[in-house]
């Protein structure tokens, strides 16, 4: 891999992926919000930020992403489910990712391997889900699975040797799960990118539209 491209390069994964990206030596362009004024719910954001990118990207990665927006804390029943709240979590976690695709496209080779990745979450799992809860920040992420897979299968008529895929990162000690998972065993954040480089390399175009785990195996839909 000589160039790649993360998108939420601000974030405990996003910079993680990064600074792990550039110790292999891997010439990377992070792009974030904070440093850089994208926001991946804006169209005109994502065409300004990408639109002036040179393509041949062999990795891009989208690791964007929140469980709380706006003070909305994830539901634990029906009862606290608004549209404005799912709103925002399909905007942040479905359509944003699914904007850079589309402002990728051009971006990726068409000669050679190349990974486009979208941070998803296992808890956008329907097969997985015993527990329930979370109800909006679930939905998004199925749905960005769905778009994954869908773009996917469109990538693969001009993109032969791409791969388009939808990645659990396990659970990361980052400010995203400080609140919601501090009691759970994380890992740092160093240690899911390697985990999620790993993955991305051991990849074949045949797993093209497929969602998997930090460790490799697939996540059932
Ligand atoms: N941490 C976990 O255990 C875990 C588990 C499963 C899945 N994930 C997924 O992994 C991804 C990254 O999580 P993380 O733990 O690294 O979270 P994080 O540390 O909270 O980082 C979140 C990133 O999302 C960016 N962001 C938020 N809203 C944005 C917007 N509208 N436009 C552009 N960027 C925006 C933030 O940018 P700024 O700070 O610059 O605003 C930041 O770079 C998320 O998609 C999350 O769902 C994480």
């Amino acid at each position: 891999m000589e160039k790649a491209l993360i998108i939420g390069a601000s974030g405990g994964i996003g910079a993680a992926l990064v600074a792990a990206l550039q110790a292999r030596g891997v010439a990377v362009t992070g792009l974030s919000r904070r440093d850089d004024g994208l926001d991946v719910t804006h169209e005109d954001s994502v065409a300004a930020c990408l639109g002036g990118l040179e393509p041949g990207f062999d990795l891009i990665l989208v690791a964007t992403g929140a469980l709380e927006i706006g003070g909305a804390a994830p539901e634990k029943t029906i009862r606290r489910v608004t549209a404005q709240a799912m709103a925002d979590q399909f905007a942040l976690n479905c359509i944003g990712p699914s904007l850079v695709l589309k402002h990728s496209l051009r971006l990726l080779p068409r000669d050679r391997r190349a990974v486009f990745a979208a941070l998803s979450a296992r808890v956008g799992s329907i097969g997985d889900n015993a527990l329930g809860g979370w109800y909006s920040y679930r939905t998004a992420k199925a749905a960005l699975n769905q778009m994954i897979h869908t773009g996917a299968i469109e990538l693969a008529r001009s993109h032969r040797h791409a791969l388009c895929v939808a990645l659990h990162p396990g659970t990361v000690a980052t400010d995203f799960t400080a609140e919601y998972a501090a009691s759970h065993d994380r890992v740092p954040p160093d240690r899911a990118a390697s985990n999620l480089l790993g993955v991305i390399e051991a990849l074949t175009p045949a797993e093209t539209g497929g969602f998997f785990d930090w460790q490799g195996k697939r996540v059932a839909w």
